[in-house]
């Protein structure tokens, strides 16, 4: 199983406080599980994996091979939820330079629609140009800015390169079941179309066709990922003791250090595969966690690249920070350290060691060097990088952050917060019925 040691937490928050939040988590489990709390109508994602049936895992499997078949290139568009939990997933899988070389028997994947740059977008537009390419568009939505306007330009240009016909069998949405401009174009269309279910917020849909459609079109085993992410749900769920439910110890390990004055907290890798992983994280702990003047602040760094940048900060900056660390067991492949007859690089101590040998010992002295500077650490190990294990670590944070969600006080299913910036864009490009804001703003801007 994966493993979760807090142990470097001690001394950092009153002795025994871990243990004495258990009653509190397991009133916040019985609220997630009764559906009793706040957001409880979003509350889909908890059996999710446990549910999906193999009918439904073969039609996104089918469609995956009418993308894989028909694409050399397939556009994930989406943004926040509606793409993160894909890249996550398929960049932890990938060789590490797929950018630069295509992956064997399996399309390219691009992300877009997750911002609103127009170099961004021709430089896209231009590299497609020469591609067989196809469009995963994915909004819950269905109206959310950034995609639909990549979207709009995609279609377009999907439509003029490879006709009509072609482009409605290569198009596929990933949208609500009878709302928003996604779902009537895709009807319009006739599209191939899934529906993310309405009890499923974005940043909780990995598992839904938002994450596993784009994944198996990558190529990777979806069904060993919802399986890992089912087993998780079994050993999170409140049957378990709270010292054997490894969201349980992490939702109250990161809780006890916020009560302890460490607001912010960083996820540390020590694979660069695992980037993607924690920007996933930080939106799933960030939307959820960050309202009410409450929560702690989800930062991530990948080790050991940025212990020459943020390192110094995290070792001696100010001591509000503590740091989660997902630490990979066991790698892929094989490559050790050879011998040099002339050891100009002094590094024949090394020769014969394993690189990841390097790594473990960089892993280690990296964390004793930060507790002892004052940072406290958590500590998760999964065994290896495959689907399998990474679908339980999804599941793992899921639950973890819905009950820290609620040991904060705070509702971890809404995201009220994202729509202020949405409203004075809208009114700022004179989006119909933002008239009152537009006068407002304008009002601000000449005091
Ligand atoms: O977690 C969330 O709810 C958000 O990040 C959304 O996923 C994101 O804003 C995209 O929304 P939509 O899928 O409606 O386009």
């Amino acid at each position: 199983m994966i493993t979760i040691d807090v142990s470097a937490i001690e001394g950092f928050v009153p002795t025994g406080s871990v243990k004495a939040m258990e009653p509190e988590v397991k009133a916040a489990l019985e609220k997630l599980e009764k559906g009793t709390g706040e957001g409880n109508d979003y509350i889909g994602w908890m059996n999710l994996a446990s549910s999906l049936t193999p009918e439904f895992l073969a039609e996104i499997k089918e469609t995956a091979a009418t993308l894989r078949d028909k694409c050399d290139t397939v556009v994930v568009a989406g943004i926040g939820g509606s793409y993160l939990g894909a890249r996550a997933v398929i960049e932890a899988f990938a060789n590490s330079f797929s950018w630069l070389r295509k992956e064997k028997n399996a399309p390219v994947i691009l992300f877009a629609g997750n911002n609103i740059s127009e170099d961004y977008l021709f430089e896209l537009s231009e590299l497609l140009k020469e591609r067989k390419f196809g469009v995963i568009n994915i909004s819950k939505s269905g109206t959310t800015t950034e995609t639909a306007l990549t979207f709009r330009i995609l279609k377009k240009q999907c439509e003029e390169q490879r006709g009509r016909r072609t482009a409605r069998k290569v198009i596929v949405a990933i949208t609500d079941a009878k709302k928003g401009a996604a779902r009537i174009c895709a009807d319009k269309e006739g599209y191939k179309s899934f529906v993310i279910p309405d009890n499923v917020g974005g940043r909780y849909s990995v598992l839904t066709p938002v994450g596993l459609l784009p994944i198996a079109v990558a190529g990777y085993d979806i069904d060993q990922l919802v399986r890992g992410a089912a087993d998780m749900e079994t050993a999170t769920d409140s049957n378990q003791s709270f010292d054997n439910n490894p969201a349980a110890i992490y939702a109250a390990a990161r809780n006890a250090l916020y009560r302890s004055g460490k607001k912010i907290e960083i996820l540390v890798n020590f694979q660069p595969k695992l980037h993607f992983f924690a920007e996933w994280w930080k939106q799933l702990y960030g939307e959820s966690e960050g309202k009410d003047g409450k929560g702690i602040y989800p930062a991530s760094v990948d080790f050991s690249t940025d212990l020459h940048s943020m390192g110094q900060w995290i070792q001696e900056g100010e001591r509000t920070i503590f740091e989660t660390v997902i630490s990979v067991a066991k790698v892929r492949y094989s490559v050790t350290v050879p011998s040099d007859e002339e050891n100009l690089d002094g590094l024949n101590f090394l020769a014969g060691k394993h690189v990841d040998q390097v790594n473990k010992m960089a892993e280690l002295g990296t964390r004793l060097a930060h507790v002892d500077g004052g940072v406290p650490n958590i500590r998760i190990v999964i065994p290896e990088l495959t689907e399998y294990w990474l679908g339980q670590l999804i599941y793992l944070f899921e639950k973890a952050c819905g009950i820290s969600g609620y040991l904060l006080g705070v509702n971890p299913f809404n995201q009220p917060g994202v729509e202020a910036y949405k409203k004075n864009m809208f009114a700022l490009l004179g989006k119909p019925g933002y008239e009152e804001e537009s006068k407002a703003i304008q009002e601000r801007m000449r005091k």
